[in-house]
């Protein structure tokens, strides 16, 4: 598609953070490796870095600061050459060795962040980002309080943590309690990297930004929305971790929420995090409460075995490695939920979210409702087909809006136009950043917008509660389905819409 974009620059606020160093816990980890140092690369590449920032890694490993200046370059350049002004980036970059539970790391930590603040003019300021197993939050966030690293006298000081938070209701008010005898609200950033993606952004500015959508945004013009999450990665190396989470920890309780937040929230008084915020809370105590008796109406699971298509073969989940062979854990949630307030009451919410689908794909399908009269005889009002808004979020990142058009020639015929964009059509729009490397700014910034606060964190445990426990329990309402590796996942889940009677869209 054709897309002009008129870049406005009177209307780009472009804010670049100050001063601080950012100390990474699991410094010679996956995440680190995989999202944050390339994120903080391209930061520095983008000219949003100020001089007087530096990073300090935290790990087990001993390492010199030389050695840990090696990875980081191996991990963000490959084998590639820096060129000068990278190489003085990177040596920006050091290393403190220690165990997590140790008093003395955290000595060690608090000299370096001296060293740094005299070298880089860093002026004590420090973001905490902790990639680490979620029990070990309590123990650095104690042991960083006990070093006096969370004052902010004259600092700041900021911790991001990473999902999940908590296992369940009780584990995530638990955890919060822990946290809070150490760090307030507003020093706590928790991360869902899905916030922090261009393409969930902007929804929020479709809707508020553009006075064509909103009078349309609501039970009298929206019939249902889906939201996909398709993966086609399996578990990979992570059983460990995915074998005691399952998809609806994983990926729903967190992200699809939040997405489903974007896509159904009141306008906030403002887009400030506390306004932005209030009204994510209060969108997910408006969602109708799931209780024993619907719960089979309203919800699938299921887990991926062996691919049926021999030129992609995918062993069972049972036989991933790690995963115990009688494991009941789901790869796939299907879920049907309402909005009980005045504009959804009654509009269905169609959540999908698994690995081994047949391909990555995310996106939100705004089917709206059917004409009501058609005055195209001999064709009737049900012989349109009804128009989808498409929101992409990845990949192919866009939007795609289906219209009834005329085709040309004989009198009377209908064709069904798609109307496709995506950011890539745009060369100004090509170029988007990585969700971490968002949200690493926002830290450095202070901006809490996009981190979830902790009340949208246990409502959101709460709504779920009654479903992981009958899953827990193996409950013959809620059974496991099964569905091959890289299809569509499992037939149950079609009875979900509407029983049947509407289809989900081809992943
Ligand atoms: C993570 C989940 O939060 O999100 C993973 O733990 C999942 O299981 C990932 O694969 C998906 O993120 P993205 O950005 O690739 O859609």
């Amino acid at each position: 598609m054709n897309v002009s974009y008129n870049f406005r620059e009177e209307l780009c606020i472009d804010h670049t953070p100050g001063a601080g160093a950012i100390v990474i816990f699991g410094a010679s980890g996956d995440l680190t490796k995989r999202k944050l140092l390339p994120a903080i690369f391209s930061l520095f590449k983008r000219g949003l870095l100020s001089p007087k920032v530096a990073v300090v890694g935290v790990a087990r490993t001993a390492m010199t600061h030389e050695e840990f200046r090696q990875e980081v370059q191996t991990s963000i350049l490959g084998t590639q050459e820096p060129t000068a002004e990278e190489a003085a980036f990177i040596e920006r970059f050091s290393y403190v060795a220690g165990q997590y539970t140790e008093a003395s790391t955290y000595v060690a930590l608090r000299d370096e962040l001296e060293r740094v603040a005299e070298a880089h003019c860093t002026g004590g300021n420090a973001l905490f980002y902790l990639a680490m197993p979620p029990e070990l939050f309590e123990p650095i966030v104690r042991e960083l309080h006990g070093a006096q690293l969370l004052e902010e006298v004259g600092s700041w000081s900021r911790v991001i943590i990473e999902k999940p938070f908590g296992h369940d209701l009780e584990s995530a008010i638990a955890l919060d309690a822990a946290l809070k005898q150490y760090i307030t609200e507003e020093q706590t950033y928790r991360i869902d990297h899905y916030l922090g993606k261009e393409t969930v952004q902007n929804i929020l500015m479709l809707r508020f930004a553009n006075a064509i959508f909103e009078p349309l945004w609501n039970r009298k013009y929206i019939e249902r929305v889906e939201i996909t999450v398709a993966e086609e990665l399996g578990v990979e190396k992570r059983a460990g971790y995915y074998d005691g989470a399952g998809a609806l920890r994983d990926m729903v309780q967190n992200h699809m929420i939040q997405v489903l937040s974007l896509i159904a929230m009141e306008p906030p008084a403002s887009f400030n995090a506390d306004d932005y915020r209030d009204e994510i809370a209060k969108l997910i105590s408006s969602i109708r409460g799931l209780h024993r008796q619907n719960l089979s109406d309203i919800s699938v699971r299921g887990q991926y075995v062996e691919s049926t298509t021999e030129d992609r073969p995918a062993v069972e989940y049972r036989k991933e490695e790690n995963v115990p062979p009688t494991s009941m854990t789901e790869t796939y949630v299907a879920l049907k939920l309402f909005i009980d307030n005045w504009r959804w009451r009654d509009v269905p919410f169609y959540l999908r979210t698994g690995k081994r689908l047949p391909k990555k794909s995310s996106e939100i399908a705004i089917t709206f409702k059917p004409i009501p009269h058609s005055i195209f005889k001999p064709f009737h009002a049900k012989d349109f087909n009804q128009n989808v808004l498409v929101l992409r979020m990845q990949p192919n990142e866009g939007m795609g809006l289906s219209l009834e058009v005329k085709s040309p020639g004989s009198k009377l015929s209908v064709n069904t136009l798609e109307m496709n964009f995506s950011y890539s059509d745009s060369m100004a729009l090509s170029d988007i950043p990585d969700a971490y490397e968002r949200l690493i700014l926002d830290g450095l910034l202070g901006d809490q917008t996009l981190f979830v606060r902790n009340d949208a964190v246990e409502k959101s445990w709460r709504l779920f509660k009654p479903l992981l426990e009958a899953w827990a329990r193996n409950d013959e309402e809620t059974p496991l389905c099964f569905y091959p590796a890289f299809s569509e996942g499992p037939t149950e889940a079609e009875e979900l819409l509407e029983g049947g009677s509407w289809r989900w869209r081809e992943i």
